[in-house]
Parts: C-alpha cells; structure tokens; sequence
C-alpha cells in the first residue's frame, strides 16, 4: 500500500516537473521563437565565425566568407544588410570605426565618424539666453552630421578586400528589393517611432504605415535599393555626388538642415594609429579618438590591475566598488579631455601614462565611495536616450578579425530619411557637447575638447576591440550602448580574464555603470543582490536600476582554435560560423 502511494506521488511530482521545465523553456525561448528568421546566440565553429544584431546580415557575411571573402569583405557585407534589416542602427547615412587584426599580427583601425557641417558652430543649439533648445541636436534636420559610412567602408575595401565590391554590396541591394520580414523587436522600435517619422519627413518614408506594424511583416525597401546600387556602380561618388549627393542636400534644404555638396564631397575616412596597451598578458587593442572607447577601456584596466578582482568574486561588494570607483574617474577625463583629436590637443600619452593612472586611484578608499564632486579631471599642461549603435564581429579562416562599431546615434537617428533615396540620416550632433556642463542624451558632460566646429568630428564612447592573449588573437568584442559601451566591454573582459567565465556567461551576466555624473551606480534589473546593494549603498553609492545597459557581440578563440561567437541574450543576436 505504502509503496503503492510512493509510486503515485513520484509518478504525479515527475508530471509536474516534466510540465514545468517544459513552461520554463518555452517563455525562455519565445521571443527568438516570435522572430521569422531562426536566431543562435551562441555558436561554436571551426574556420570562420560572424556576430551581428540580425541574422539575415549575419548570414551574408557567412556568405561572403564561404565565397573566399576575408574578414573586411564580410564586414562590410554584414554593414550594408544591416542598413537595410536593421533601418534602427545599420546605416549608410551615419558613421563608425573598425579595428583590424590581420593574421600577421598588423594592427589598423578606421576613423569614417561623422562631422559637423561647415556652417555649424559652437552655439547653434542654444537660444539668445545662451541656453540648450531642446531636441534641436536630437531629432530633424539639424541633428545631422555628414556622414561617413559610405566612404569608410569603401576605404576599409581598397585596403584590405579581396572580393569584388559589387559582389560584397550585391546581398544588401537584394534584401532592399525583395524586402525582409520584420522582427519583434523591430516592430516594436517602428511603431514607437510613428510620430517622430510623420512629423520629421516632408515625403512619407517606407517605415510609415497607417496600421500597425506587425512580426513577419514584409518591409520592402525600393529608393534604399536604388542608392545601394548607385553606391555599387560609382563608388564613393555614387553616395557623395550626383544623385544621391543633389538628394540629401535637397532634403537638407527642405528642412533647414545644414549639409551642403562641398561638405559631402570633402568627407574622408582617416586610418589612425589604434590605441594599443596591456592588461597582465593581455593586449588591448581598441578605437583612439574621435572615440573615447579605447583610451577609456585602458585606463579602466589599467587603473583596477593592481586590485584582487578575482579574488573579490565576480559582483561582489569590492570588485563592484573598485571597478566603479575607476569608472568615475576615467569618465571625469573623458568629460574634460577627449574630443577630436584633429581639432583638439587630446592629451592621450598623459592619459595612459603609468604614473598618472597610479596616483589616479591614490584618493581611493575601500570602504567609502568617493563623490563625483570632489573627483575633477586629471590636469596636465595641455595646449543617456535610448541608445542604438551597433556592432559586428568578424573573423576569417586565416585568421583576420574585425571587431566593428558603427551608428545613427538614437533610434532611426534624426528621424529624416532622405527623400527618394531610402536611407535615415543620423542625429550625431548630439554627441558634441552644445554647451559645457550640460548633459547630451546619454547623460554626458563635455567641455572645450568636444566643442562643435565646422568639419570637426565629435566625441564618441564605440569601443570596437580585439584583445590578444599570449600574443595569440583571443577576443573580439563591442556593443551599442552610447555612454555604457566602454563600462560593458571593460565588465565583459573582465569577466573572462578575472572570473572565469566562459564567453556566454560574460556577455549574458549583468551589467553595472558609472560615468562620473550623474553620481549613481546604474545596474541592470534583477542584476544586483539585495545585500550588495546595500552593503554599497551603506559605502555611500546611489543606485538607479536600468532595463539594460549595452548590447554586446564578441567571438572568442578557444584554446583548441574553434571560435565562439555570442551575441546578446538581452537581444536579436545572431551568432554564426562554418
Ligand atoms: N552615438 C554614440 C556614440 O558614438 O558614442
């Protein structure tokens, strides 16, 4: 009788868990499920491996590898689909950088920011009182900075690709004809968007519909594809003069926005020198100015090298405290010092000098936080929104990596999509400081350094990195996130050099973020333990929970040459090799 019970019971508890891992699993896996195109986030392979935000550009980045494509070809391959299935970041009317690794160990990395117009100057968004105007460096006409994407990618070409360009930018013209469907994600940014797209285009774009948007929608994009193949058959000339070139200053015009032809045709792409540093055995090698992120990133390291991290344990009380604690500090620095280094004195060398980062933390105490207002920047003798960016990492059967960062800024950027031509123009502007000391829409302060001037590029925090370990190519990694992408690359790195963990878990842990000011801890929800944040509440930090902070992809080489590649669990990530 007893035993008789026993089996029912196990028989109905074996019921209940069967029916409940299987509830469990399906809510995990819905939303990927919800998306019309398969999505992996995790993949292991053994030649070549890609991660991008959608896996249609994944895939043609897969594509361009099987052909005999490099690294650089598929890139530029994912770049130009992403402009077309991913309208809210993938762009060719914004800008970006790359950073290569060749398989000989040579180092490039490729400044296509974008500029401030010729006819901009250091106050245009401030009234007669000398006050910010609201949103005039956000959204419309003249939140454009000129734009960069076309001319980097085609430099970044003719440097390194190996295919035909025609035959690298042909997918993205083929996704824009034929259309794609739309994902969850997607529809959701675009029915949000509705408004700002009616009120800020003259000619009603394709992303405007009169019903809602639904998942699996076709989005088919005809003018996009007619300037993707101008692009195709004149190269830079076919974005920066002639048609297109008439087609944006037409839509400047209509707008009072303020780009000209001169403008356009004197853009360059600039190759500069990468930031490279250590970090114990490893090597660092990440975006210089215009973009904070790899001065940043290696102050950040440097400055919590000297510290028992892996011994704190990965979110507990110190390691968090230490890592914040240099966080506001690098962030004083970058409010005061970084800006476009053709228009400003950047004092890079000081910035990473050993003896500067050693006496940065001198004022550090374990058990109290340190107040923003007492932490100035570094002196020297020197002559937040929602935020969507994205990144892309590559790497080839040979060996070549590219680890890929490019933007809009906001979502859909200015909101303005050329008339006649497909294509969104970004709202860049923000990204310089309009006046000094008041926030842009990732809550970052900025000074002279970042001042707008005419042809001068502005500040950025894109970090795309490749890190070595041992001398061999180990990770390559990035993230959209505006002020928190340097905070999430330096947490992801960390996480695998000092935690332990294995590439997934880094990239889909939760996330902290300081950046000087405002003065608080952001975590992620759920991110934090009750007793953690107390115990750094009662050290005197404040803390303000966020849904998410940074989006970021990385492929990792493991130790028996196969490559990771992860993409965010907090998104549509698509990771996938051969
Ligand atoms: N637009 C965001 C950044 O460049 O940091």
């Amino acid at each position: 009788m007893l035993n008789k019970n026993i089996f029912i019971f196990l028989k109905n508890s074996l019921f209940y868990i069967l029916f409940f891992l299987f509830l469990f699993l399906f809510s995990c896996q819905s939303s990927i499920k919800e998306h019309p195109y398969p999505v992996t986030q995790n993949a292991t392979t053994s030649n070549a491996m890609a991660v991008s935000a959608h896996p249609l550009a994944t895939r043609v980045g897969l594509s361009i590898l099987k052909k005999g494509g490099n690294a650089i070809d598929a890139t530029i391959a994912i770049q130009f689909a992403l402009a077309v299935v991913y309208p809210r970041a993938g762009n060719i009317g914004g800008g970006g950088f790359m950073v290569v690794r060749t398989n000989k160990g040579e180092y490039a990395s490729l400044d296509y920011r974008e500029k401030a117009p010729k006819l901009g100057s250091r106050d245009m968004y401030l009234n007669t009182d000398k006050n910010v105007i609201p949103n005039l460096s956000r959204i419309g006409h003249l939140a454009v900075g000129v734009p960069g994407t076309v001319d980097g990618l085609i430099n970044a070409h003719t440097k390194y690709g190996q295919l035909a360009f025609a035959e690298v930018i042909q997918p993205a013209i083929d996704l824009a004809k034929n259309g794609y469907q739309l994902s969850p994600k997607e529809v959701n940014r675009l029915n949000k968007t509705q408004e700002a797209f009616r009120e800020h285009n003259t000619t009603m774009p394709v992303f405007v519909r009169e019903a809602s948007w639904k998942v699996g929608d076709l989005l088919v994009q005809k003018d996009l594809a007619q300037t993707l193949t101008l692009i195709r058959d004149n190269g830079r000339a076919g974005f920066y003069e002639g048609i297109t070139a008439d087609k944006i200053v037409a839509e400047m015009k209509a707008g009072k926005g303020l780009i000209s032809h001169e403008d356009l045709l004197e853009y360059q792409s600039k190759w500069r020198t990468p930031i490279i540093g250590d970090y114990k055995n490893y090597k660092v090698i990440s975006m210089p100015p215009p973009s904070s992120g790899g001065i940043a990133l290696l102050q950040l390291l440097k400055l919590v090298e000297p510290f028992p991290l892996s011994t704190d344990g990965f979110h507990s009380v110190d390691a968090i405290h230490t890592m914040v604690e240099a966080e506001r500090r690098v962030y004083a620095d970058r409010a005061k010092h970084l800006g476009d280094i053709d228009f400003y004195p950047v004092p890079q060398d000081s910035l990473l000098e050993a003896a500067y980062l050693l006496d940065r933390m001198s004022d550090f105490s374990k058990d109290k936080a340190t107040t923003s207002e007492s932490i100035a920047a570094g002196a020297f003798e020197v002559a937040m929104e929602s935020f969507e960016t994205t990144h892309t990492c590559v790497v080839d059967k040979a060996g070549n990596a590219v680890s890929l960062t490019t933007t809009l800024n906001g979502n859909y950027g200015s909101k303005v999509v050329v008339s006649n031509a497909g294509f969104l123009l970004n709202n860049e502007m923000d990204d310089f400081s309009a006046k000094p000391g008041v926030p842009n829409m990732y809550g970052l302060v900025g000074n002279e350094a970042n001042a707008i001037e005419p042809g001068k590029r502005m500040l950025s925090s894109m970090t795309p990195t490749i890190i070595e370990k041992d001398g061999q190519l180990h990770l390559i990694l990035g993230a959209p996130g505006g002020s928190t992408i340097i905070t999430a690359v330096f947490q992801v790195f960390l996480n695998v050099a000092e935690f332990n963990m294995s590439l997934e878990e880094a990239v889909w842990a939760s996330r902290f973020h300081h950046q000087w000011l405002p003065d608080q801890i952001m975590y992620e929800k759920d991110g934090l333990d009750n007793a953690v944040k107390k115990a750094l509440e009662d050290k005197g930090h404040t803390l303000n929970e966020r849904a998410y902070l940074a989006l970021i992809k990385a492929i990792q080489v493991l130790p028996n040459g196969d490559l990771q590649g992860v993409g965010d669990n907090r998104s549509e990530d698509h990771a996938e090799g051969y």
